[in-house]
C-alpha cells in the first residue's frame, strides 16, 4: 500500500493492520518513508490515538528494526531485568538500583539515555566519572553484565533505529506527548535489550512529562499493557516528581548522593522508597523472590552488607573509570562550591515547581538546551529543601554550584521562584501513588 494511503487511514481514525505498520517502520529504517510522511503519521497517532495491539505491532516492529540482544549464550545464572523511568529531577535511582538488584541475583544490561528538556540523563550522571566508558563494545558490555551483574551504557546506534529516527522527528514536530508514541519508543529499545523482566517508574507531578495522575495512569497503563503482550512482563509504578527524589540536582552531584546511598552514609527516604519499591516488584515479577516482603529483605541486605556498593564499584572499574572512586568519591568527581540561596519569608515549603529545578540546572549548564550541547558535570543545585519544610530568611532553600557569579546569580532567582512558602505545611502525599501490572497467563 502507498504510504500515504497507510497515514490517510490513520488520520480519519482507522485502525491499522499489522502490516500497514511493518511497512512504515520498515520506511523509517530504510529511507523509504520521507521526513514529511513520518511527521504525517506521528501527528496522525498523535490526534487518533492507537489500540493497545496497534501499539504493539509498532513496538515489536521497531524492536526488530535493528539488532535484537540476545544473553542465552552467557549461560547467566539469574535473570536478565531492567528499569526504565519516564524522566525527573534528582531521579538518580538507576545508580543505585542497578548494583542493588545485580546484588540479590539478577543480571542488569542497562540501556540509559541523556538528559531530555529539564530532567537529568543517567548517561551524563555516568559520564561525570572520569575514565568511564558509557558506549563499551559488545564483548565489554557483556562481559560486565557477566562478571559484575550490572552495566549501564548509552543507545547503540543499531538498537532500534527505526525509534531514533522517528524520535527525532517527533522531537520537532511537537509529537512527543502521545502515549502510543511514547510508549511504542520506550518498549522498542527495551525489547530489543533482550530482557526477560522490566519494571517502569512513571512519574507524575510538577516535574514530570506527565503531570497529572490520570495522564501518569494512561502512560502506566499503556506501558505495563504492551510490553506484557508483546512478551516482557512488566509492571510500572506511578511515582511522586512534586518534588526533586533526591535532595539534589545535576551530574557528579547525584552520582555523590549515589555513592552516600549506597555506602549508608546518607540515606534519604523518599529516593529509599522509590528504589526500594521498583526493586521488590521486580524481583518478584521475575520471580527471584516469591514476594515483595522477601524481596524488600534483600536489596535491603545488600546495603546494609556493602554488596551493593561492591557492585557498583566494580561496574565502574570494568567500564573504565577508577578503581577507588568508593573511597575517594570528592576527589574523583569534580563539583564546584556551593553558595547559598535563601528562603524569602518565615513559612513552610508548600510547593515546588521542579520542572523549574530542573531547568535552572540546565541553565546552569548541568543540561542541554540543544542535543549536540556539552554538558558541565561539575554544576547542579544540592541540599533542597523538601515540601514541609520550615523556613525562615536565615534558612537556606538549596546550595548553589555555578561557575560564574551571574549563573549563580540566576539559578538563586530561579530557586527562590520554584519554591511556594506558606503559612502551614501542606498534606504530605505518597511518594509511590499507584502500581500498573498485567498478569500474563
Ligand atoms: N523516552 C523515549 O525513549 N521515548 C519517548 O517517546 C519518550 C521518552
Amino acid at each position: 500500500m502507498l504510504v500515504q494511503e497507510i497515514i490517510r487511514r490513520k488520520r480519519d481514525g482507522e485502525i491499522l493492520r499489522d502490516e500497514d505498520i511493518a511497512q512504515i517502520v520498515r520506511g523509517l529504517t530504510s529511507g523509504a518513508v520521507t521526513e514529511g510522511q513520518a511527521a504525517a503519521f506521528a501527528m496522525a497517532v498523535f490526534f487518533r490515538g492507537m489500540s493497545t495491539a496497534e501499539c504493539a505491532a509498532l513496538t515489536t516492529a521497531m524492536m526488530h528494526s535493528g539488532q535484537v540482544l540476545d544473553w542465552s549464550g552467557l549461560a547467566l545464572d539469574g535473570p536478565v531485568l531492567d528499569k526504565h523511568s519516564t524522566g525527573g529531577v534528582g531521579d538518580n535511582v538507576s545508580l543505585m538500583l542497578a548494583p542493588m538488584l545485580a546484588a540479590c541475583g539478577a543480571y542488569v544490561p542497562m540501556i540509559s539515555g541523556r538528559g531530555l528538556g529539564h530532567t537529568g540523563g543517567t548517561l551524563d550522571k555516568l559520564e561525570s566519572i572520569a575514565g568511564y566508558n558509557a558506549q563499551p563494545d559488545a564483548a565489554l558490555f557483556a562481559r560486565t553484565v557477566r562478571e559484575v551483574g550490572c552495566a549501564i551504557i548509552g543507545q547503540t546506534a543499531d538498537l532500534a533505529p527505526a525509534d531514533k529516527r522517528l524520535y527525532g522527528i517527533r522531537d520537532v514536530t511537537a509529537t512527543v506527548e502521545s502515549i502510543p508514541l511514547i510508549t511504542a519508543s520506550i518498549l522498542s529499545k527495551k525489547l530489543a535489550a533482550g530482557l526477560q523482566g522490566l519494571v517502569m517508574d512513571v512519574k507524575t507531578g510538577s516535574g514530570a512529562f506527565m503531570s497529572t495522575l490520570e495522564g501518569a495512569r494512561d502512560l502506566a497503563e499503556s506501558l505495563a499493557y504492551v510490553a506484557t503482550a508483546a512478551g516482557l512482563p512488566t509492571v510500572s509504578l506511578i511515582t511522586d516528581m512534586n518534588e526533586p527524589l533526591a535532595s539534589c540536582a545535576g551530574n557528579a552531584i547525584e552520582v555523590l548522593h549515589a555513592i552516600d546511598h549506597l555506602t549508608g552514609r546518607r540515606v534519604e527516604p523518599r529516593a529509599q522508597e522509590v528504589t526500594l519499591s521498583l526493586g521488590e516488584d521486580l524481583l518478584v515479577l521475575s520471580s527471584l523472590f516469591p514476594d515483595r516482603a522477601s524481596a524488600r529483605a534483600a536489596l535491603e541486605a545488600s546495603l546494609t552488607s556493602g554488596a551493593a556498593a561492591e557492585h557498583f564499584a566494580r561496574m565502574v572499574k570494568s567500564l573504565g573509570g577508577p578503581g577507588d572512586l568508593l573511597d575517594r568519591p570528592h576527589e574523583r568527581l569534580a563539583l564546584v562550591p556551593g553558595v547559598p540561596v535563601f528562603a524569602d519569608r518565615q513559612g513552610y515549603v508548600t510547593s515546588i515547581d521542579t520542572r523549574a529545578l530542573g531547568l535552572a540546572v540546565v541553565a546552569l549548564g548541568g543540561g542541554r538546551s540543544r542535543p549536540q550541547d556539552p554538558v558541565d558535570h561539575a554544576v547542579g543545585l544540592g541540599a533542597l529543601l523538601p515540601l514541609g519544610a520550615p523556613v525562615n530568611p536565615a534558612t537556606p532553600l538549596a546550595l548553589v554550584h555555578a561557575r560564574t557569579t551571574g549563573q549563580a546569580e540566576a539559578a538563586m532567582r530561579n530557586v527562590q521562584a520554584a519554591y511556594g512558602i506558606g503559612g502551614a505545611p501542606a498534606p504530605m502525599s505518597p511518594v509511590v501513588h499507584a502500581r500498573v501490572f498485567l498478569k500474563r497467563d
